[in-house]
């Protein structure tokens, strides 16, 4: 069954949206598993570059049924602005499938979300304040609003009423007020339904009968398994499962199907938020990678933290994805260094670490142990068209990369768009 799941094997922002977009020429549906509005991926198509949030990176073309599945997080207000933008600019997007069973990121969700964060101060997590957490928090407390509430809202009063109690006690505990009542609550919930109903749908089954009849499905990974909340560097993660066994929950795929995995790396690293990062670098190469890489976040704005390709942690997540094919993402940012750094270990108050370790605390004290390569001062660009294309010293720094993680490069990215991209082989489906 060529099922296919995209997943970024470091802390996200490793260039989805363009790799997903590309693989989606030959996809019938894109699924989005999981996350919700902190994710961001930018499309870039022919006449202009698209930020989308929740809806799936493939919808651009015509063909293909965008899928959120019931793993996610909708945040309606934002849903329906990224759709009314794609309209106004004039695109026609194929069809889009919304899980009955997706969970509702209210609006006390945000507020909770920025007095939380306030609330713990130094500890804060530095989240994209999007309600991510308060609405994973409330689905595993039994207590959230979900897709098919929107089309049965002449009968909640009495459940948002609860609501409304509850939260505003934890609000109130927080030092806060809570922003909205029921009765606003309410308009926003026929707001919505009156927006989003044409929309709903069992999309597990529209999943899983598409597999039966043959189809190509992508799942489209949202962030990057270092902020998965089980594997990730826990607390400074995101709340919903990113590793590839959560498409199987996140979208009500059956266990029959065979799932590849394409990874995701970027060439260097970044992270957004709080949260140990051993590689990061503070001079000027963080200030070229940040730059040249223009390394600010599609969701916050906020200016991302850049480093030194981190191996040690991505041979981690290679091992918990099982991906054998990586796309590499923005090696053309790397012109212009002279010498490269990627680490291959870490060493712990002075002893070499055998494995990737678990705890924020030895991370943040961790020294990345490092191997230098000569860098490339020539641009990649259109030209750049297959792997003899490369100067020398980037086709070595690829092929260290694959053979230290054990992957083969089948896509490189060298630019924004689609026809920026080395291909080495199209059996990525299947
Ligand atoms: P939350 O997902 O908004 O709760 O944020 C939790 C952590 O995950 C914060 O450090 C965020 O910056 C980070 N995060 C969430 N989504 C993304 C993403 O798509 N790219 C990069 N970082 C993310």
């Amino acid at each position: 069954m060529p099922a296919l799941v995209v997943v970024d094997l470091q802390w996200g922002d490793g260039g989805k949206g363009k790799i997903v977009d590309l693989l989606s020429e030959n996809a019938d549906c894109v699924v989005r598993f999981h996350g919700g509005a902190n994710a961001g991926h930018t499309v870039e198509s022919a006449r202009m570059a698209f930020k989308f949030h929740q809806v799936p990176s493939g919808i651009l073309h015509r063909h293909v049924t965008g899928v959120i599945a019931n793993g996610s997080v909708i945040d309606p207000d934002e849903l329906i602005s990224e759709l009314k933008s794609l309209s106004e600019k004039g695109y026609k997007i194929g069809k889009l499938l919304i899980s009955d069973r997706a969970h509702i990121v209210m609006p006390y969700h945000r507020q909770l979300d920025r007095l939380e964060e306030a609330f713990k101060g130094g500890k804060a997590v530095g989240t994209t304040g999007r309600g991510i957490g308060p609405c994973y928090a409330d689905k595993a407390s039994r207590i959230g609003f979900r897709v098919d509430d929107l089309l049965d809202v002449g009968n909640l009063r009495e459940k948002v009423e609860l609501a409304v109690k509850l939260k505003s006690a934890y609000a109130a505990a927080l030092s806060g007020q809570l922003e909205m009542d029921a009765n606003g609550l309410l308009d926003k919930l026929r707001e919505w339904s009156s927006a989003l109903s044409p929309y709903i749908a069992d999309t597990s089954h529209v999943v899983n009968d598409m597999l039966y009849r043959g189809k190509n499905v992508i799942f489209e990974g949202a962030h990057g398994m270092l902020l998965d909340p089980d594997h990730g560097n826990y607390p400074y993660v995101t709340s919903s499962n990113i590793s590839p066994g959560a498409v199987y929950s996140g979208s009500g795929l059956n266990s029959n199907a065979r799932l590849s995995v394409m990874g995701v790396l970027k060439a260097y690293s970044t992270r957004v938020g709080g949260g140990p990062f051993p590689t990061e670098l503070n001079d000027e190469v963080g200030e070229h990678l940040a730059l040249k890489g223009m390394e600010v976040g599609t969701t916050t704005g906020r200016r991302r933290r850049c480093g030194w390709l981190d191996l040690f942690a991505t041979r981690y997540t290679v091992g918990l994805t099982g991906a054998k094919n990586i796309a590499l993402t923005k090696l053309d940012v790397l012109s212009g260094l002279r010498k490269l750094k990627v680490a291959v270990g870490y060493t712990y108050e002075g002893k070499r670490l055998k494995s990737y370790p678990s705890s924020a605390s030895v991370l943040y004290a961790a020294k990345p142990v490092y191997r230098e390569f000569n860098g490339w001062m020539e641009q990649l660009d259109e030209g750049t068209k297959s792997m003899t294309d490369l100067p020398k010293a980037a086709a070595s720094y690829v092929s260290f990369l694959e053979q230290f993680l054990g992957v083969k490069a089948k896509l490189i990215s060298v630019g924004h768009r689609r026809e920026n991209t080395i291909v080495r082989g199209k059996q990525f489906l299947g």
